[in-house]
Order: C-alpha cells, then sequence, then structure tokens
C-alpha cells in the first residue's frame, strides 16, 4: 500500500502513479496534483473551490491576475459553468476537442473570480489524453489547471519534469507519458464585436482554425493585453542566458566553451554535440514541438554559460515553436 506523509512544515514528497483513486482523493481533499494532457502537464486542482484553485497560485508563485484553464471532458458538461456559446466557437469546439485548443467563454456563477481573475470569461479546454478524460468523467466537479512549472520557467512534458519541480509541493502526480503536442493549446476568443481571435499560439495552427471559422485576429503579444494577462512577453524561460541567432550569421568563438545550442535540424559546426539539441533531423514541426520544452530543459541542466537557438520556419506549429522560443529570450 503507498503511503502518504503530510509533513508538519506542509510538504509533501509527490509520487508518481497510475491511480485514479487516488487522484480523486487528493482532488477532493482540495490538494492539487499533477495530472498529464496531451499538450503539457497540468497542476490541477477542483475549479469550484477558491481554497483549491488558491493553491494553484500559491504553488505556481503564480500573480493572481494570470487567469487558470478550466478543463472538463464533454461539451454538455461545459454547459454547467458557462453561458451561451458562440456559434464559432461550438463548430471549433466540434471541430478540435477532445484537443488542444482553448475557448474563452462566458463564465457563470459557478466559476469563482480567482480563476478567471475577475474576468468575465472562462479558458476551458477538453484535453486529449485517455487518463485525464477518465480522471474528469469521474469527478463531480471540473479541473482549473495552469501548466505544472514554477511561474514564467519551461512547462513540463513529462511526469518526472512536475516532480523536478514541485516534488514538495503536491504529493501526487499521474502518470501519461511523454505529451504528444509537446507545447500548449492554442487560445481562442471572440472580442467585442464577436470577432475571433487568438490571444495564445499553440498546439493548432492558426491555419488549421481559419479552415473552420474564416479570418481571425491575431493578439499573442500581449503582456499589456487584458484579454490574455498571463501572455507575458518573458515565459517559457530556462534559468540559463537563452539568445536567437542566426546560423547564418552565427560566429562561435573558442573563447566560450560551455555553450550549447537549439538546432531545428541539424547541430551548429565547431561545438560539442554533447551540447547541442536538435528538435527534428526529419525538419518536421510536429516532431519538433514534441521534443521542444525536453530539449529545452535538458540544456538548462548542463550548467552552461549561454543556449544559442534558431527560429524555425514560421509556418504552421512553426510559428507556436517560435513564439516560445522568442519568450523564453526576451528579458
Ligand atoms: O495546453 C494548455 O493550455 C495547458 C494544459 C495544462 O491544459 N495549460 C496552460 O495553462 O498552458 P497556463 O495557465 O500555463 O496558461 C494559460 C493562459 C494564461 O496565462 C492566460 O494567458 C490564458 O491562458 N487565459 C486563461 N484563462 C483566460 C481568460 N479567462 N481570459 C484570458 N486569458 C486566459
Ligand atoms: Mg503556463
Amino acid at each position: 500500500m503507498e503511503v502518504f506523509i503530510l509533513m508538519k512544515t506542509n510538504t509533501f514528497e509527490a509520487q508518481i502513479g497510475t491511480s485514479l483513486e487516488l487522484a480523486c482523493s487528493f482532488l477532493y481533499s482540495n490538494l492539487p496534483i499533477g495530472i498529464p494532457t496531451e499538450t503539457v502537464y497540468g497542476l490541477a486542482a477542483n475549479a469550484y473551490e477558491p481554497m483549491a484553485v488558491a493553491r494553484i497560485f500559491e504553488i505556481k508563485n503564480r500573480p493572481t491576475f494570470d487567469p487558470l484553464i478550466v478543463h472538463t471532458y464533454s461539451i454538455e458538461a461545459l454547459s454547467e459553468f458557462t453561458k451561451a456559446i458562440h456559434p464559432k466557437a461550438m463548430l471549433l469546439a466540434e471541430r478540435f476537442w477532445p484537443g488542444p485548443l482553448t475557448l474563452l467563454l462566458p463564465k457563470n456563477h459557478k466559476i469563482p473570480d480567482l480563476v478567471t481573475s475577475g474576468l468575465p470569461n472562462v479558458g476551458v479546454r477538453i484535453p486529449a489524453h485517455p487518463v485525464t478524460l477518465d480522471l474528469l468523467r469521474s469527478l463531480p466537479f471540473p479541473l482549473a489547471a495552469p501548466s505544472a512549472n514554477p511561474f514564467g520557467y519551461i512547462s513540463p512534458t513529462t511526469a518526472t519534469h512536475v516532480k523536478d519541480q514541485l516534488s514538495d509541493k503536491i504529493p501526487y502526480i499521474l502518470e501519461g507519458g511523454k505529451c504528444t503536442i509537446g507545447v500548449e493549446s492554442t487560445i481562442v476568443g471572440f472580442d467585442e464585436y464577436l470577432k475571433p481571435t487568438i490571444f495564445r499560439l499553440g498546439g493548432i495552427s492558426i491555419e488549421e482554425i481559419e479552415a473552420v471559422i474564416g479570418k481571425v485576429e491575431i493578439k499573442p503579444f500581449s503582456s499589456s493585453n487584458p484579454h490574455a494577462p498571463g501572455m507575458l512577453k518573458s515565459h517559457y524561460a530556462p534559468r540559463t542566458p537563452f539568445f536567437i541567432v542566426q546560423r547564418q550569421s552565427f560566429y562561435f568563438s573558442d573563447a566560450l566553451n560551455a555553450v550549447g545550442t537549439l538546432c531545428f535540424r541539424e547541430p551548429f559546426p565547431n561545438i560539442p554535440k554533447a551540447f547541442q539539441k536538435v528538435l527534428s533531423t526529419k525538419g518536421c514541426l510536429k516532431e519538433a514541438a514534441h521534443n521542444l520544452f525536453c530539449a529545452m530543459r535538458e540544456l538548462d541542466s548542463l550548467g552552461l554559460e549561454a543556449i544559442f537557438c534558431e527560429l524555425v520556419p514560421d509556418v504552421g506549429l512553426g510559428k507556436a515553436i517560435n513564439d516560445r522560443l522568442k519568450r523564453a529570450a526576451a528579458k
């Protein structure tokens, strides 16, 4: 039998496991846990319970002006905590859920203001991960879940990533393997004229969204944008100084010996291979997204003086990858 000890100091030693029963029991006790999704791992708690939601902000050290996404298991289940759903939102929901799409929809009183940072809309998503869908189906409440990383750091794409950073703060992480998509969901909302707008580039490309609902506005860089207050320019950042360079003009000085690179298809010349991560030798953007955060973490753990990265082709999923790289490099 597994034993969980809540120490006097209110700290834990997180266990990684596959028990939905245990996961539920912690969630019923308002203790946030790690959950897998196809995008990144989430730090989940009862979205209806302000005490549980407050714990998420505390664990992540996240400012309360940065709202949380609420996860549920079906479009029908949505109506318990949202008001009307815009017809274009419905088209997107039917096309992309379960999947890496978050819709901003008007909330009802069941969602505490803390979840949405006081905004009238709540971000909602049905994740495409069998373990988490089973968990959501077995709970009488939806789960508020931001990415399970300390605020500002790289999002986790394995259960071990979550454990590495939050082990003493949460009791349990549901094992769900490496996230298949590897970057966060695309966030779509509607402005006061009901014009659809993408607030965060993510696992579903602009082209895929526009194929379903026509032209959309793109407003991803929005640290001052009240509709997506969490999209701060500097984000997803490794601790090691991180720079974007152009391969053609990158000159590697011998004076620097402890530098690493994050490359798209092939390593840079003159730098030890051990300090270089290639995202996709085939040049596949899907594979590059899948490997992105893992590669950033591994480079960050090497104790390098600097990490240099190149942007990937700025099409499809490449736009979301480049968005993360630019935020990681932003000061
Ligand atoms: O793929 C994902 O979306 C992952 C997985 C766990 O579902 N979640 C995720 O959550 O990336 P998080 O908290 O790291 O990023 C959510 C961002 C916020 O920073 C904010 O910009 C935006 O979503 N957001 C959430 N609710 C919002 C709202 N009501 N209005 C505007 N923006 C919102
Ligand atoms: Mg996040």
